[in-house]
């Protein structure tokens, strides 16, 4: 665990392994434990990066939190660690960053990696629902976000039947601070849409969807895999939102084998 300064905030990242960098960003409310099965797997092999967005984890809350000023806090991590180019891979809204890191640094991006994640910006509605729960999050706290969230972060299966997946998110969604979580939701609600960049991605893509992923369905993945070019798809049985957490397997295994073909450098 290490931090690093930028700008109007710190952050707090994780620096595993050796070979090929690879970037790990992680989804709304949780934090970078959230990749602990990916990087205790393949660290052996890669060097995984896996930093606490803005207002979450160790990172310190900033005033705002938009997808952009993550992806620059990426960047300012990439520089103190003197890596000029990574592989971008990112969960929701980590893959929201990862799409505004490409838009505005794509000679530092060797492959890109959007699991569980859309192109699209939000509707009205998904925008009123993000104000209503950032109001909440600063009146009730992060206790009510995590009782909010955890039903739609996983499959119906693993809300009924694996206990500890939802003690597990419950922590991390808990441990962050409400203004945090306030200003991603504000983030999200004016990140802009990203569907014209795909035509124009020309790095290996892999894209990763849980079958019963509620919140990104896998037809939004279906639809960025048929605009990137050469991109491949991996549907993953049995997960919902989170596939990471619920098939680390299954997800490692679509990780391991892309990220074997990448060569380091371009
Ligand atoms: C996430 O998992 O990062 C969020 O569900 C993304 C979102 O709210 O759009």
């Amino acid at each position: 665990m290490a931090f690093v300064k930028s700008r109007d905030t710190q952050i707090g990242y994780d620096d595993v392994g050796d070979g090929l960098p690879v970037v790990l960003l992680h989804a709304f409310p949780l934090n970078r434990a959230m990749w602990h099965e990916q990087i205790a797997a393949l660290s052996s092999r890669w060097r995984f990066i896996a930093p606490d967005h803005r207002g979450f984890g160790e990172s310190s809350v900033a005033p705002s939190a938009t997808m952009e000023e993550m992806a620059q806090d990426v960047a300012a991590l990439l520089d103190e660690l003197q890596i000029e180019q990574a592989v971008i891979g990112g969960l929701s809204m980590g893959g929201y960053v990862s799409f505004a890191f490409y838009r505005q640094f794509p000679q530092r991006v060797r492959a890109l990696i959007l699991a569980d994640t859309r192109a699209e910006a939000d509707t009205e509605e998904a925008r009123r629902n993000r104000e209503r729960m950032a109001e909440r999050a600063l009146r009730e706290g992060a206790e009510a976000i995590a009782e909010e969230m955890i039903p739609k972060l996983v499959a119906a299966r693993t809300l009924n039947e694996r206990p500890e997946i939802r003690e597990r998110l419950r922590l991390m969604i808990v441990r962050n601070d409400p203004a945090g979580i306030a200003a991603a939701q504000r983030g999200m609600a004016v990140r802009r849409d990203q569907t014209d960049l795909l035509a124009r991605i020309e790095v290996p893509t892999l894209i990763i969807v849980g079958c019963e992923d509620q919140l990104t369905p896998p037809e939004l993945s279906e639809a960025m895999h048929q605009r990137i070019r050469g991109s491949h798809l991996v549907a993953i049985e049995g997960a919902g939102h989170v596939s990471n957490i619920e098939r680390p397997q299954d997800f490692n295994r679509a990780l391991e084998s892309f990220l074997q073909r990448i060569e380091p450098k371009r």
